[in-house]
């Protein structure tokens, strides 16, 4: 659960988004991008590990996954750059479910890849907005999901005009003309009991 011990993720650590009336995470926007939209919720709890989500409106799943498109120069750039999530004062986020079109999957890995970063200059542009927004990317699509992606973002809330920046980048990219779905959650850390701790994962 969110609201329980510390520990790290692993490749294949399965993460579920509960949308519904209860979680820590009270809903400020469901805003549909591209495609079908998820219906409107007051709440998001976020579950980790293989426990049985919490029932809600709408449960989405996800898997940590190696890379993979970064390069050791990438990496090397994210890992002195990247924050920890569940940081204090980092209280909004987002989720963004996306779902990428067939034509995408068909491509080899190479152009895949040429797309993502070359063209569409992904990491770079994302790059710049560390460290002050905190990210993890979920794998849906091999756990026959409605998304390919689960992305989260958490960020402090004086930085949400960078990010809405950052997000209207990306959207203009090469890259996106393969989104068929997308659907962008806005939240704010607000849990039941008010003192309840932030968890760094
Ligand atoms: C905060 C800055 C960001 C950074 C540093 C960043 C970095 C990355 C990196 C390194 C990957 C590649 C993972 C791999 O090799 O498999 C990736 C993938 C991805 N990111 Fe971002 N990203 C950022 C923001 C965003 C935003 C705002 C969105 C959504 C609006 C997004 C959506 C995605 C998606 C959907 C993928 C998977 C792409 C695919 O495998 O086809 N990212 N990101």
């Amino acid at each position: 659960m969110q609201c329980g011990r510390r520990r790290s993720r692993r490749v294949g650590d399965m993460t579920s988004f509960v949308g519904g009336n209860v979680g820590s995470w009270r809903v400020l926007r469901v805003d549909p991008v591209i495609g079908v939209p998820l219906a409107w919720i007051s709440r998001l709890e976020v579950t980790e590990g293989q426990a049985q989500p919490p029932p809600g409106t709408w449960v989405l799943r996800g898997v940590t996954a190696f890379d993979r498109y970064v390069t050791p120069a990438e990496r090397s750039l994210l890992e002195a750059r990247q924050e920890i999530l569940g940081r204090q004062s980092a209280t909004s986020a987002a989720l963004i479910p996306i779902r990428k079109s067939a034509a995408w999957w068909d491509l080899p890995p190479d152009e895949r890849r040429a797309i993502f970063e070359e063209r569409s200059h992904h990491i770079r542009t994302g790059i710049e907005y560390l460290p002050a927004v905190a990210r993890r990317l979920y794998h849906s699509r091999e756990l026959g999901e409605p998304f390919d992606f689960l992305t989260w973002f958490e960020y402090f809330p004086d930085h949400a005009a960078a990010f809405e920046e950052l997000v209207e980048r990306l959207r203009s990219t090469e890259e996106w003309r393969y989104v068929e779905r997308e659907v962008d959650v806005r939240l704010a850390w607000d849990p039941p009991i008010p003192a309840t701790a932030r968890v760094p994962r």
